[in-house]
């Protein structure tokens, strides 16, 4: 099906990476929308690994477009580095193109994140500090250096002017305007030949009939609309990110794919009601290897959270669940899905709004036992364990949606197909 918007229904790592390589496959293009290099997805294709940044993660089947959009923030350097270690693996990105509108993630911003990462002490948000926020508020703040913005000489020099005298006032920064100009002119000139008008490359690619995949970053929970703010990212991750994200309209969406991973894990600071301290965490840990592919923190984990799948269901729009990393729970003797949550004694089935409830709320628990098999290797619906079946269908009833397939193992195959 043409135009599929994909996205993660967690905190992130769902397994986006590896949902948009196997969808990729069947796809003409695969467009980012938002996010940066905070974002790491991986794709294992015969055992050798590949994580990324910033390039859609469709890059590894030749011919494919890969088109990073206006909504992304885009680190030059990253990029340049991302692109040559998939040269050095013998991947050409022919058919990559990058918005002339996307926003440049600038040196200053990775500083300026250290700072106020510093500064917030105990109520740190523990980003990725990859300049991400500050690269995003500088773009709200009408202030921000656009790609264009580094093919143009005189453009970026007042911009660059601009706002070293602002963060020099505010924090005190002190970089010199010259160095940057010719190292940032340095990036325009490598990336000029991906610069493009991507909206108008991806209507018409729709008007052609193509087959677009739309590949979030990040997850539902760190939306910055709708997450657990602060403890957020800074772009809107859920769906209708991508509309702004490319510069499509909302009738050409045909799908909304959620990837959601058969447990939880969070990166960095921030409310996790369903988190498990102890033993099991550390199985799901290891298990499911559950260290950043951006930064290597590891990651905090916990049991399948119903109520935050019917929240991305909704605030998504979502059609389908790919649920991911099943395996992870084969070695389980028991296994838990929240169902809802209590606070100070009231039942609540809706993802709550504030802080304090996501702090003090307790996760309402169902108990099934484990499966207790290696499901790896399996291909095919009904190999599957049977109290794997009853997972699933429990996870499809308490979040309202059907799962269309499933990830059992990391390596690129063909997803498990259900129904
Ligand atoms: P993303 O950010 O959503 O793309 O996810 P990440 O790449 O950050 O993290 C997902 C991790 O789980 C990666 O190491 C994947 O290789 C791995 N993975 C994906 N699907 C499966 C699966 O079904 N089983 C197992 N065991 N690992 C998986
Ligand atoms: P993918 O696309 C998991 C988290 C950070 C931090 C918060 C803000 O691989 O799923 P930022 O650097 O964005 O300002 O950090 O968001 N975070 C992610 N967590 N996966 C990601 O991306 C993330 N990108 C950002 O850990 O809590
Ligand atoms: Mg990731």
């Amino acid at each position: 099906m043409a135009n599929i918007v994909v996205v993660g229904t967690q905190w992130g790592d769902e397994g986006k990476g590896r949902v948009i390589d196997s969808l990729a496959r069947t796809s003409d293009a695969v467009v980012r929308f938002q996010g940066g290099s905070n974002a790491g997805h991986t794709v294992v294709v015969n055992g050798e690994k590949f994580v990324f940044h910033l390039i859609p993660s469709g890059a590894l089947y030749p011919g494919k477009k890969c088109i990073i959009g206006n909504g992304v923030v885009v680190d030059p350097q990253d990029l340049l580095l991302e692109i040559e270690a998939l040269r050095s693996k013998q991947i050409e990105l022919k058919d990559l193109y990058l918005s002339s509108n996307a926003h440049v993630v600038m040196s200053y911003h990775k500083r300026i994140e250290q700072i106020e990462e510093e500064r917030r002490g105990e109520q740190r948000i523990g980003t990725t500090r990859r300049g991400i926020g500050p690269a995003y508020a500088d773009k709200a703040a009408r202030r921000g250096v656009r790609v264009a913005d580094l093919l143009e000489k005189g453009v970026l020099a007042e911009k660059l002017r601009i706002n070293l005298s602002f963060w020099k006032n505010f924090y005190g920064l002190d970089y010199s305007a010259e160095d940057l100009l010719h190292q940032y002119l340095e990036y325009g000139r490598k990336l000029k030949r991906y610069v493009t008008d991507t909206s108008l490359l991806v209507n018409r690619l729709m008007q052609e009939g193509k087959n677009m995949l739309f590949e979030g970053a990040q997850g539902t929970l760190l939306d910055v609309d709708h997450g657990t703010y602060p403890f957020v990212t800074s772009s809107n991750v859920v769906a209708g990110g991508a509309c702004t994200g490319v510069g499509i309209g909302p009738t050409k969406i045909g799908k909304v794919l959620g990837v959601a991973k058969a447990y939880v894990t969070r990166v960095g600071q921030g409310p996790f009601p369903t988190e498990i301290q102890g033993k099991i965490g550390e199985i799901l840990k290891e298990g499911g290897q559950e260290y950043g592919a951006t930064t290597g923190r590891p990651r905090r984990c916990g049991w399948f959270d119903g109520v935050i799948l019917r929240y991305a269901a909704r605030v998504n729009g979502l059609d389908e669940l790919i649920l991911t990393k099943l395996d992870v729970l084969d070695l389980l003797d028991k296994i838990k899905i929240c169902v809802a949550y209590k606070y100070r004694g009231k039942l609540i089935q809706d993802f709550p709004f504030e802080l304090e409830y996501w702090e003090r709320c307790q996760p309402v628990y169902e108990e099934m036992k484990g499966w207790k098999k290696d499901t790896s290797r399996i291909k095919i619906e009904k190999d599957l364990p049977k109290r794997m079946r009853e997972y699933i269908k429990r996870i499809e009833e308490i979040g309202g949606l059907p799962i269309s397939h499933l990830s059992l193992n990391p390596e690129r195959s063909e997803f498990l197909s259900l129904h």
